[in-house]
């Protein structure tokens, strides 16, 4: 009789665990989905007041425009303009430079670093531009929200001003899940190596984010500079006369603090463009996406 009873009281002490995992697996289901509604939550737009606003976008094509000096004479232009999206960095130009780089931005990604920059031509960004999607990633001494973040709080300003302009942040957890990916992807703690991650790296994470497919232009791979025959550009295509791009990369690799590892990030995007949706353009990456 007493092991009767014992059997039925663990029947139902299985039932009850097994409607609770159904209960938990639905509810979180449900959360997912509703999280694809409301957007991207790792960037979140500047408003006054509450900030709940996610970036919600999605496109098929993008092309990514790297700001090196791999783009000068690239004749691009028509081929990126093309795409449902193009999206370039920090406060790369277009105007004098369209038929390499084409003249449509949907979305900018921006360091912190680079927003004087931007409101240095404020009409021109947030006012002629208005269609651009603006995405601004900083640390959080600079971003933070409670009113001690030098940049956050110029952001701010430029938000209230110019109401119509999309401007975004990149949210602390997302900041923090990108440094996840650099470790995971070279065993490497991002802040004890004096490393910083560049703007490049959170542009090709939000491509990933928002677009089916990637066309990368003007990226060059990891082993590029070490190719003998390797051409001298300069570091950014706007900027004439500073030092070339492969000198520059090989600064900040050794840098001991503060250095932006370009070409170990370059390392990683090979390896996902083996799996992911990434085409790398001019110059093109061809050896390494025949072998996906
Ligand atoms: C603002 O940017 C545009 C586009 O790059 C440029 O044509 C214009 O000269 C800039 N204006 C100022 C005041 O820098
Ligand atoms: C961009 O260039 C195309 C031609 O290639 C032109 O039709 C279009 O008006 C230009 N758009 C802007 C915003 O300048
Ligand atoms: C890093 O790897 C760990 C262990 O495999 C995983 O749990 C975590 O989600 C990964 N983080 C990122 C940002 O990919
Ligand atoms: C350098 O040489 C390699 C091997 O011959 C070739 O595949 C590559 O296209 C060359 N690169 C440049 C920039 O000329």
């Amino acid at each position: 009789m007493k092991s009767l009873q014992r059997v039925y009281w663990i029947c139902l002490v299985l039932v009850s665990a097994l409607s609770v995992v159904l209960w938990y697996s639905h509810a979180t289901r449900l959360d997912v989905t509703m999280m694809a509604n409301v957007g991207l939550r790792g960037y979140v737009r500047i408003t006054p007041g509450k900030m709940d606003q996610f970036l919600d976008v999605h496109f098929k094509e993008c092309a990514l425009v790297s700001s090196s000096g791999q783009m000068l004479k690239a004749g691009k232009g028509k081929e990126i303009d093309k795409l449902d999206c193009v999206i370039r960095m920090n406060n790369a130009p277009t105007v004098g430079y369209e038929h390499d780089v084409g003249n449509k931005t949907s979305l900018r990604v921006v360091s912190h670093t680079s927003v004087p920059l931007i409101l240095k031509n404020e009409t021109y960004y947030f006012q002629q531009s208005v269609g651009t999607v603006y995405v601004v990633w900083g640390p959080e001494r600079n971003m933070r929200q409670d009113g001690k973040g030098h940049i956050f709080n110029i952001l701010l300003k430029a938000a209230k001003k110019y109401p119509h302009a999309k401007i975004y942040v990149v949210t602390r957890k997302k900041i923090q899940y990108c440094d996840g990916l650099f470790l995971n992807e070279t065993g490497k703690n991002r802040m004890q190596s004096g490393a910083f991650l560049s703007t490049g790296f959170f542009t090709m994470v939000l491509a990933m984010d928002m677009c089916d497919r990637i066309q990368v232009y003007g990226m060059i791979s990891d082993d590029y500079c070490s190719q003998a025959n390797h051409t001298a550009v300069p570091y950014h295509y706007y900027e004439k006369g500073r030092m070339d791009e492969c000198r520059m990369y090989r600064v900040h690799e050794k840098a001991r603090r503060g250095g932006h590892r370009f070409i170990t990030e370059k390392a990683i995007y090979g390896r996902w463009a083996l799996h992911k949706k990434l085409q790398f353009n001019h110059p093109s990456w061809t050896d390494r996406e025949n072998v996906s």
